[in-house]
């Protein structure tokens, strides 16, 4: 058992909460007093000098570990020579070579070109806009789960938790909502085997014949792996399914990668784990380890319609944050991905050793180093035990370890793609303390 005795928050966390509490805005709904001092690799050390294995970097961010030294150098360097020259008006080199690179990593043997944006949703907003001006039809399709941002175009699409929209309609139209195929709990009562197939099925035998006639259909969006709506990996054949779907209509596909991209899954694109190739990519989080960036990566016939001046923004290809973004991509190339399948493997494997032995563990999912542990109130109902989950997290903040849960009931990891083997099992014998004491 792990010795973490220090008492959590200590005086300079409890501090600090208080003046943050005084002047940021209340939207951020923090779930436990974590004040971070630094970090590196996959440890993190609080104000008062606790330490913690961070088990999921910043929400998926900092692939590559807290400041690594490339990273940092990179930045440091660029830094002294300039910081910002507006990638919309003139050229920078960071910004070609961090385009090259990204072009260059991309799933199929075609060209794709690159817009770079700020984060995940202008990403997403991105595509929507290039999808809508690609091919002048006006809907979307999204799935119920999916998590794909909080601006207005992304927002309308996101459907994962009720809170996230409650206050803020009237959403964008021209988005339609369809079935996730989810294996663990299908949204219609048969088996995980043709839970793809009724969800392919909803698509174009439902929705196209009431509600949106696919000929206005502009693009199918999805997570390859659902995030926020629960680390959630379809089941085999629902990709598959959406591309044949899209092909059949002209149909744009767009796979968003903002959580599980840049290796995090042990390829560079969860997408690939699917054996397709979609039309667009958004990216962000993982890709600049930390430095505010956004990815809206297409097909070249698909994105090179766009005529100057039709999309646009002020920090899109910031020096710094291409420099991130070409570092990350490197080290993700040169063994960091490899890292995550490995390591990713193992820790399933001994997640699986604490499935077998605590019975509100109902399920263990993912690939590489996006995995989640869904906690049930009973194997058989399969119903999410969300107060365990939450509980999980807690406890497990207070002896060590920094969790976050997503979806309804779900543990989801997604350290930095540093992880090692010997902080994986650190890390299990603080949560096989947690489940003891939580009584799961
Ligand atoms: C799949 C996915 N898309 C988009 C977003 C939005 O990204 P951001 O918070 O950077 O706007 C997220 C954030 O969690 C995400 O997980």
């Amino acid at each position: 058992m792990t010795e973490f005795v220090k008492h959590i928050p200590g005086p300079r966390a409890q501090e600090l909460v208080a003046r943050d509490t005084a002047v940021m805005a209340p939207c951020s709904g923090r779930v436990y007093p974590f004040v971070m001092e630094r970090g590196l690799g996959s440890e993190v050390w609080d104000v008062d000098g606790n330490r913690y294995i961070d088990l999921n970097a910043g929400i998926a961010v900092v692939s590559t570990g807290h400041s690594h030294p490339r990273v940092v150098a990179a930045l440091q360097d660029q830094a002294a020579k300039f910081i910002h020259m507006a990638g919309t008006d003139f050229y920078n080199e960071p910004m070609v070579m961090a385009a090259e690179k990204v072009t260059s990593l991309m799933p199929g043997t075609g060209e794709w070109q690159v817009f770079f944006a700020n984060s995940g949703t202008e990403s997403v907003e991105a595509a929507i806009k290039l999808a809508r001006y690609n091919t002048k039809r006006q809907n979307i399709i999204g799935f119920y789960g999916s998590f794909h941002g909080r601006s207005y175009g992304s927002l309308a699409i996101t459907a994962s938790k009720p809170y996230q929209r409650k206050g803020f309609f009237p959403m964008m139209p021209g988005v339609f909502h369809a079935f996730y195929a989810n294996p663990f709990r299908p949204p219609w009562d048969v088996d995980a085997e043709h839970v793809a197939q009724y969800a392919l099925d909803f698509i174009e035998k439902t929705l196209f014949t009431t509600t949106t006639p696919p000929e206005d259909v502009a693009a199918i969006i999805a997570e390859p792996i659902q995030g926020e709506g629960g680390y959630i990996v379809p089941a085999p054949g629902f990709w598959q399914g959406l591309r044949d779907l899209c092909d059949r209509y002209g149909i744009l596909l767009i796979a968003d990668e903002v959580q599980s991209g840049v290796g995090r899954t042990g390829k560079m694109w969860a997408i690939e784990h699917e054996g397709i190739v979609p039309d667009i990519i958004t990216s962000a989080k993982g890709i600049g380890s930390g430095v505010p960036v956004g990815a809206m990566i297409a097909r070249k016939e698909v994105a090179s319609v766009w005529k100057p001046g039709a999309h646009g923004n002020t920090y899109g290809g910031n020096a710094l944050a291409m420099r991130a973004v070409y570092e990350t991509l490197s080290l993700a190339e040169e063994g960091l991905m490899a890292n995550a399948s490995e390591v990713g493997g193992y820790f399933m494997d001994r997640l699986h050793e604490l499935e077998d032995r605590f019975e509100h563990i109902g399920d263990v999912r993912g690939r590489g180093l996006m995995i989640g542990m869904d906690f049930v109130k009973d194997q058989k109902s399969r119903e999410p035990h969300t107060e365990m989950a939450n509980e999980v997290m807690t406890q497990a903040f207070k002896r060590g370890l920094l969790l976050l849960t997503c979806g309804k009931s779900t543990i989801r990891f997604c350290p930095p793609l540093v992880l090692t083997k010997e902080l994986v099992d650190e890390s299990i014998d603080i949560l096989q303390d947690t489940l003891k004491a939580v009584g799961a």
